[in-house]
């Protein structure tokens, strides 16, 4: 029994490519909580329904679980024996921890600083070999395309179509917890992997739709179970100072405290552009400011620790829902797509209580909290 080792393979396996004899590399992704958010909500008067789908409650604190499963545990089918991408630090993470349980070996091209120190921690605990370069994940994107043409190494980031169809899930997943697919999804978007995906999974939903599956011909049970009446809005956030797909052209020398989304030639360019047209969606940007203060009350209001590029979709969420392009009384759900560990540097970027000095003594913390509990 291959399929029987939990993870999101062995849920959803009659909606991927993989076969009763697949060799499952699993390390229990998926099955992450839609959690709503009522004291945003209560916060800033917000007329909608809306939730997050906490993805950064994945193995390895990411979404990139969800598709890195697939791709690692296709690539040992296929007999590769070493796994190769560029990152800005999560598919690193999610790389090394998926070669490392499969017994594969992993390659991770990193930019020269602007990747968080957790996320580093990360891929050199798990192992893998880590190769810094000069330059960006632009950079390093180009150069892990053409290592992969010349070397016996598989290509790991989004434009494998594994991980695209492991990323989908969370579509199916949301749709299970709703009932129904939301009325808009909202996203941060650096390399658009994450926003084709979510659009694949939700357009597989609706009805049986042969020409979005592309797996099945006609033999899998979309009738059976994981159905929508209908398909969101897809709404792409990026960080102002790295928008391409708000500025309808790649931009050179990225930059923002995203770090993640510190994109500025996206590969799934046009698939991206895809969803956003077919769904009626839009992409937007947000300042770093109003990233960092998403983080904050994402943290201080509802419990969640994210990290900043994942707040950008709920910083993109609460502007549109104020300026009413989302509509009143909508479901909304936002993807925030890492844990908020990852970067722990950031955290000097807020403007935060210090912790209060005090002498190891009954009554200096007594008045402390006194002063404080109001
Ligand atoms: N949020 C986080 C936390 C990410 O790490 C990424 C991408 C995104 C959002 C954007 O997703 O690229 O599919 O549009 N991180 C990649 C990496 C680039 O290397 O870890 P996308």
């Amino acid at each position: 029994m291959h399929m029987n080792n939990g993870g999101l393979i062995s849920r959803f396996k009659d909606f991927l490519p993989v076969s009763d004899s697949t060799k499952v590399i699993s390390l229990h992704e998926g099955n992450t909580p839609l959690i709503k958010i009522t004291n945003i909500s209560n916060l800033f008067s917000l007329n909608v329904d809306l939730y997050v789908k906490y993805e950064g409650l994945n193995p390895t604190g990411s979404f990139k679980d969800r598709g890195m499963c697939l791709a690692v545990t296709k690539a040992a089918e296929a007999g590769s024996k070493a796994i190769i991408c560029a990152s800005t630090g999560n598919t690193s993470a999610s790389a090394a921890a998926y070669a490392a349980k499969g017994g594969l070996k992993a390659f991770v091209i990193i930019p020269d600083g602007k990747i968080s120190e957790g996320k580093l921690a990360q891929a050199v605990m798990h192992g893998a070999s880590i190769i810094q370069i000069k330059g960006n994940f632009d950079d390093g994107m180009a150069l892990v395309k053409e290592i992969s043409s010349e070397l016996p190494v598989t290509i790991v980031n989004s434009i494998n179509p594994y991980r695209v169809q492991g990323q989908k899930t969370a579509a199916y997943e949301i749709i299970e917890q709703l009932g129904d697919a939301p009325d808009y999804h909202c996203l941060p978007v650096g390399n658009a992997g994450n926003i084709t995906a979510y659009w694949i999974g939700y357009s597989e939903c609706v009805g049986h739709n042969t020409k979005a599956c592309n797996l099945c011909d006609g033999k899998c049970q979309y009738d059976s179970y994981i159905r929508s009446t209908k398909k969101p809005k897809m709404l792409g956030y990026q960080a102002s100072g790295s928008a391409p797909f708000v500025h309808k052209k790649f931009v050179d020398g990225p930059d923002t405290i995203a770090t993640a989304i510190r994109i500025g030639h996206p590969q799934s360019w046009d698939l991206a552009w895809s969803a956003n047209k077919e769904s009626g969606g839009w992409f937007e940007k947000c300042s770093d400011k109003e990233i960092l203060h998403a983080q904050k009350i994402l943290a201080d209001q509802e419990g969640i620790f994210c990290e900043p590029a994942s707040a950008a979709s709920v910083a993109g969420a609460i502007k549109d829902i104020q300026n009413k392009k989302i509509i009143q009384k909508s479901v909304v759900v936002c993807t925030v797509t890492g844990h908020g560990l990852k970067d722990t540097q950031v955290v000097k970027r807020h403007d935060i209580a210090k912790p209060i000095r005090v002498g190891a003594t009954l009554n200096e913390i007594k008045s402390v909290i006194s002063k404080n509990i109001s």
